[in-house]
Protein backbone atom coordinates (compact mmCIF):
# COMPACT_ATOMS: atom_id res chain seq x y z
CA UNK A 1 0.00 0.00 0.00
CA UNK A 2 1.47 3.06 -1.20
CA UNK A 3 1.66 6.30 1.38
CA UNK A 4 -0.88 9.13 -0.10
CA UNK A 5 1.95 12.01 0.46
CA UNK A 6 5.45 12.56 -0.71
CA UNK A 7 7.62 12.47 2.58
CA UNK A 8 11.26 13.02 2.69
CA UNK A 9 13.26 9.90 4.25
CA UNK A 10 9.74 7.55 3.24
CA UNK A 11 10.51 3.81 4.10
CA UNK A 12 7.46 2.99 0.76
CA UNK A 13 10.80 0.78 -1.00
CA UNK A 14 12.31 -0.81 2.27
CA UNK A 15 9.37 -1.83 4.01
CA UNK A 16 10.20 -5.55 3.40
CA UNK A 17 14.09 -5.04 5.33
CA UNK A 18 11.87 -3.13 7.93
CA UNK A 19 9.38 -6.25 8.08
CA UNK A 20 11.78 -8.88 8.47
CA UNK A 21 13.34 -7.33 11.54
CA UNK A 22 10.30 -6.00 13.63
CA UNK A 23 9.63 -8.66 16.12
CA UNK A 24 5.73 -9.13 16.99
CA UNK A 25 3.62 -7.66 19.34
CA UNK A 26 0.27 -5.72 20.39
CA UNK A 27 0.82 -2.39 19.17
CA UNK A 28 3.22 -1.28 16.49
CA UNK A 29 4.14 2.44 17.79
CA UNK A 30 5.89 5.10 15.74
CA UNK A 31 6.98 7.79 17.16
CA UNK A 32 8.31 9.57 13.62
CA UNK A 33 5.32 8.12 11.35
CA UNK A 34 5.71 10.54 8.53
CA UNK A 35 3.68 9.25 5.88
CA UNK A 36 2.74 6.23 7.23
CA UNK A 37 4.48 3.70 4.68
CA UNK A 38 5.34 0.92 7.73
CA UNK A 39 2.27 0.97 9.45
CA UNK A 40 0.15 0.64 5.95
CA UNK A 41 1.91 -2.45 4.93
CA UNK A 42 3.18 -4.12 8.11
CA UNK A 43 -0.01 -5.83 10.07
CA UNK A 44 -0.54 -5.52 13.91
CA UNK A 45 -3.93 -5.52 15.90
CA UNK A 46 -3.33 -2.18 16.70
CA UNK A 47 -0.73 1.30 16.24
CA UNK A 48 0.08 4.40 18.21
CA UNK A 49 0.92 6.83 15.36
CA UNK A 50 2.72 9.96 16.49
CA UNK A 51 5.07 12.70 14.72
CA UNK A 52 6.26 16.70 15.93
CA UNK A 53 4.34 17.84 13.11
CA UNK A 54 0.88 18.68 13.93
CA UNK A 55 -0.34 19.42 10.37
CA UNK A 56 -0.09 15.74 9.39
CA UNK A 57 -1.37 14.50 12.19
CA UNK A 58 -4.75 17.09 11.63
CA UNK A 59 -4.99 15.30 8.32
CA UNK A 60 -4.88 11.81 9.31
CA UNK A 61 -7.29 12.64 12.01
CA UNK A 62 -9.66 14.09 9.52
CA UNK A 63 -9.29 11.22 7.56
CA UNK A 64 -9.86 9.11 9.99
CA UNK A 65 -12.88 10.54 10.72
CA UNK A 66 -14.45 11.52 7.93
CA UNK A 67 -13.34 9.16 5.75
CA UNK A 68 -14.44 9.17 1.62
CA UNK A 69 -16.41 12.55 2.23
CA UNK A 70 -13.23 13.91 3.47
CA UNK A 71 -11.31 12.88 0.37
CA UNK A 72 -14.46 14.06 -1.67
CA UNK A 73 -13.88 17.41 -0.14
CA UNK A 74 -9.74 17.15 -0.84
CA UNK A 75 -10.74 16.62 -4.85
CA UNK A 76 -12.14 20.29 -5.08
CA UNK A 77 -8.20 21.45 -4.79
CA UNK A 78 -7.24 19.04 -7.57
CA UNK A 79 -7.99 21.24 -10.40
CA UNK A 80 -6.21 22.92 -13.41
CA UNK A 81 -7.06 26.24 -12.05
CA UNK A 82 -5.65 25.29 -8.77
CA UNK A 83 -2.79 23.70 -10.41
CA UNK A 84 -1.83 27.73 -11.07
CA UNK A 85 1.30 29.86 -9.47
CA UNK A 86 -1.03 32.97 -8.39
CA UNK A 87 -3.52 30.41 -6.85
CA UNK A 88 -0.89 27.93 -4.88
CA UNK A 89 0.30 30.79 -3.35
CA UNK A 90 -2.58 32.17 -2.43
CA UNK A 91 -4.12 28.70 -1.32
CA UNK A 92 -0.49 28.93 0.42
CA UNK A 93 -1.29 32.01 2.31
CA UNK A 94 -4.86 30.66 2.92
CA UNK A 95 -3.04 27.60 4.95
CA UNK A 96 -0.85 29.40 6.87
CA UNK A 97 -4.50 31.49 8.40
CA UNK A 98 -6.70 29.53 8.53
CA UNK A 99 -7.63 27.82 11.97
CA UNK A 100 -10.20 25.17 10.54
CA UNK A 101 -9.13 22.18 10.65
CA UNK A 102 -11.29 20.32 8.14
CA UNK A 103 -9.73 23.28 5.37
CA UNK A 104 -6.46 22.98 7.33
CA UNK A 105 -6.16 19.55 6.33
CA UNK A 106 -7.01 19.40 2.71
CA UNK A 107 -5.17 22.52 2.24
CA UNK A 108 -2.34 20.80 3.69
CA UNK A 109 -2.56 17.17 1.02
CA UNK A 110 -3.20 20.20 -1.75
CA UNK A 111 0.52 21.74 -0.94
CA UNK A 112 1.71 18.46 -0.62
CA UNK A 113 0.86 17.45 -4.19
CA UNK A 114 1.08 20.61 -5.14
CA UNK A 115 4.61 22.15 -3.89
CA UNK A 116 8.20 21.98 -4.84
CA UNK A 117 9.33 18.00 -4.78
CA UNK A 118 6.57 17.63 -1.80
CA UNK A 119 8.95 19.64 1.05
CA UNK A 120 7.44 20.00 4.00
CA UNK A 121 9.36 23.34 5.25
CA UNK A 122 8.54 25.66 7.18
CA UNK A 123 9.62 29.65 8.27
CA UNK A 124 11.02 30.56 11.69
CA UNK A 125 7.50 31.94 12.21
CA UNK A 126 5.73 28.49 11.76
CA UNK A 127 4.48 29.21 8.24
CA UNK A 128 4.41 26.78 5.48
CA UNK A 129 6.86 28.29 2.80
CA UNK A 130 8.04 25.82 0.05
CA UNK A 131 7.37 27.29 -3.64
CA UNK A 132 5.20 26.21 -6.12
CA UNK A 133 6.27 22.74 -7.73
CA UNK A 134 5.08 23.51 -11.90
CA UNK A 135 3.87 19.78 -11.93
CA UNK A 136 1.70 18.92 -15.32
CA UNK A 137 -0.97 17.18 -13.76
CA UNK A 138 -0.27 16.45 -10.18
CA UNK A 139 -1.79 13.20 -8.84
CA UNK A 140 -5.18 12.88 -6.79
CA UNK A 141 -4.64 10.41 -4.54
CA UNK A 142 -7.63 8.67 -3.97
CA UNK A 143 -7.24 5.22 -3.78
CA UNK A 144 -4.33 5.57 -1.23
CA UNK A 145 -5.70 7.75 0.82
CA UNK A 146 -8.98 5.41 1.25
CA UNK A 147 -6.59 2.57 2.30
CA UNK A 148 -5.33 5.12 4.41
CA UNK A 149 -8.54 5.38 6.24
CA UNK A 150 -9.43 1.48 6.00
CA UNK A 151 -6.52 0.70 8.13
CA UNK A 152 -6.80 3.86 10.67
CA UNK A 153 -9.23 2.18 12.13
CA UNK A 154 -7.24 0.26 14.29
CA UNK A 155 -4.82 3.06 14.74
CA UNK A 156 -4.65 5.99 17.22
CA UNK A 157 -2.90 9.55 15.87
CA UNK A 158 -1.11 11.88 18.60
CA UNK A 159 1.35 14.54 17.60
CA UNK A 160 3.93 14.32 20.20
CA UNK A 161 7.87 14.50 20.81
CA UNK A 162 9.10 11.18 20.76
CA UNK A 163 10.63 11.53 24.45
CA UNK A 164 6.85 12.15 25.13
CA UNK A 165 5.86 9.28 23.34
CA UNK A 166 8.41 6.83 24.40
CA UNK A 167 7.72 7.37 28.27
CA UNK A 168 4.61 5.84 27.99
CA UNK A 169 4.56 2.59 26.79
CA UNK A 170 4.13 -0.90 28.18
CA UNK A 171 4.97 -4.35 27.29
CA UNK A 172 3.07 -5.83 24.02
CA UNK A 173 4.09 -2.47 22.37
CA UNK A 174 6.98 -2.97 19.53
CA UNK A 175 8.67 0.16 18.50
CA UNK A 176 9.76 1.33 15.00
CA UNK A 177 11.20 4.55 15.13
CA UNK A 178 12.32 6.36 11.90
CA UNK A 179 14.11 9.65 12.96
CA UNK A 180 15.13 12.33 10.86
CA UNK A 181 18.62 10.92 9.23
CA UNK A 182 21.94 12.05 10.43
CA UNK A 183 24.22 13.51 7.76
CA UNK A 184 26.50 11.55 5.52
CA UNK A 185 29.39 13.14 6.48
CA UNK A 186 30.69 15.46 9.29
CA UNK A 187 30.94 18.02 7.18
CA UNK A 188 27.57 17.58 5.05
CA UNK A 189 26.70 20.05 7.67
CA UNK A 190 25.71 19.75 11.71
CA UNK A 191 24.22 22.84 11.13
CA UNK A 192 22.25 21.37 7.96
CA UNK A 193 20.68 18.33 10.75
CA UNK A 194 20.05 20.35 13.72
CA UNK A 195 17.93 23.07 12.13
CA UNK A 196 14.93 20.85 11.82
CA UNK A 197 15.33 20.83 16.00
CA UNK A 198 16.92 17.06 15.36
CA UNK A 199 20.74 17.43 16.12
CA UNK A 200 23.32 14.68 17.82
CA UNK A 201 21.50 15.29 21.10
CA UNK A 202 18.35 13.89 20.19
CA UNK A 203 19.97 11.11 18.43
CA UNK A 204 21.63 10.08 21.99
CA UNK A 205 18.58 10.55 23.63
CA UNK A 206 16.89 8.23 20.89
CA UNK A 207 19.06 5.76 21.13
CA UNK A 208 18.96 5.64 25.13
CA UNK A 209 15.18 5.40 25.22
CA UNK A 210 15.74 2.60 22.66
CA UNK A 211 18.15 0.63 25.68
CA UNK A 212 16.24 1.20 28.59
CA UNK A 213 12.70 0.64 26.59
CA UNK A 214 14.78 -2.61 25.10
CA UNK A 215 15.47 -4.02 29.32
CA UNK A 216 11.65 -3.30 30.25
CA UNK A 217 10.34 -5.83 27.60
CA UNK A 218 9.59 -3.24 24.75
CA UNK A 219 11.76 -4.14 21.26
CA UNK A 220 12.66 -1.14 19.31
CA UNK A 221 14.05 -0.84 15.87
CA UNK A 222 15.34 2.05 14.53
CA UNK A 223 16.20 3.42 11.14
CA UNK A 224 18.97 5.78 9.98
CA UNK A 225 21.91 6.36 7.95
CA UNK A 226 25.05 3.45 8.39
CA UNK A 227 27.31 5.64 9.22
CA UNK A 228 30.45 5.67 11.71
CA UNK A 229 28.22 7.35 13.93
CA UNK A 230 25.31 5.81 14.17
CA UNK A 231 27.17 2.10 14.50
CA UNK A 232 28.63 3.52 18.01
CA UNK A 233 25.13 5.42 18.93
CA UNK A 234 24.07 1.75 18.43
CA UNK A 235 26.36 -0.40 19.78
CA UNK A 236 23.77 -2.09 21.88
CA UNK A 237 21.89 -3.35 19.18
CA UNK A 238 21.81 -5.97 16.78
CA UNK A 239 22.62 -4.24 13.75
CA UNK A 240 21.12 -4.50 9.92
CA UNK A 241 22.93 -2.57 6.44
CA UNK A 242 21.99 -2.34 3.25
CA UNK A 243 22.17 -0.24 0.29
CA UNK A 244 19.62 1.14 -1.06
CA UNK A 245 19.20 3.43 -4.18
CA UNK A 246 18.40 7.58 -3.34
CA UNK A 247 16.57 9.40 -6.19
CA UNK A 248 18.21 13.11 -4.94
CA UNK A 249 16.54 15.67 -7.41
CA UNK A 250 13.11 15.92 -9.08
CA UNK A 251 13.77 14.54 -11.99
CA UNK A 252 16.75 12.07 -10.46
CA UNK A 253 19.23 12.61 -12.53
CA UNK A 254 21.05 12.93 -9.07
CA UNK A 255 21.19 9.16 -8.03
CA UNK A 256 23.26 7.87 -5.42
CA UNK A 257 23.66 5.07 -3.37
CA UNK A 258 23.83 5.21 0.92
CA UNK A 259 23.81 2.79 3.04
CA UNK A 260 20.39 2.37 5.44
CA UNK A 261 21.15 0.74 8.76
CA UNK A 262 18.53 -1.09 11.24
CA UNK A 263 19.43 -1.24 14.91
CA UNK A 264 16.74 -3.87 17.12
CA UNK A 265 17.11 -3.16 20.79
CA UNK A 266 15.66 -5.78 22.21
CA UNK A 267 16.01 -7.34 26.26
CA UNK A 268 18.02 -9.81 27.05
CA UNK A 269 14.95 -12.44 27.80
CA UNK A 270 13.59 -12.05 24.30
CA UNK A 271 16.41 -12.72 21.83
CA UNK A 272 14.59 -15.58 20.31
CA UNK A 273 11.58 -14.89 18.50
C1 LIG B 1 12.43 10.23 8.30
S1 LIG B 1 10.86 10.92 8.65
C2 LIG B 1 9.86 9.48 8.96
C3 LIG B 1 9.44 8.82 7.67
C4 LIG B 1 8.45 7.68 7.82
N1 LIG B 1 9.02 6.51 8.43
C5 LIG B 1 7.91 7.32 6.44
O1 LIG B 1 8.07 6.19 5.97
O2 LIG B 1 7.34 8.22 5.81
C6 LIG B 1 11.07 11.63 10.23
C7 LIG B 1 9.82 12.24 10.88
O3 LIG B 1 10.14 12.67 12.20
C8 LIG B 1 9.35 13.80 12.52
N2 LIG B 1 10.02 14.46 13.67
C9 LIG B 1 11.08 15.31 13.65
N3 LIG B 1 11.45 15.63 14.91
C10 LIG B 1 10.60 14.96 15.75
C11 LIG B 1 10.47 14.87 17.16
N4 LIG B 1 11.29 15.55 17.99
N5 LIG B 1 9.50 14.07 17.69
C12 LIG B 1 8.65 13.39 16.87
N6 LIG B 1 8.72 13.45 15.51
C13 LIG B 1 9.68 14.22 14.96
C14 LIG B 1 9.28 14.59 11.23
O4 LIG B 1 8.14 15.42 11.20
C15 LIG B 1 9.24 13.47 10.17
O5 LIG B 1 7.92 13.17 9.78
Amino acid sequence: MKPFLKWAGGKYRIVDRIRAQLPPGDRLVEPFVGSGAVFLNIDFPAYLLSDSNADLINLYRVLQEEGTDFVEYCREYFTPAANREEEYYRLRELFNRTTGRHRKAALFLYLNRHCYNGLCRYNSSGEFNTPFGRYKKPYFPKKEMLSFARKARRAVFVCKDFRKLMAGLTPGDVVYGDPPYVPLSATAGFTEYSRGGFGLEEQEKLAGLALRLAGEGIPVLLSNHDTAFTRQLYRDARLTSFEVQRFISARGENRNKASEILALFRGAGGQSR
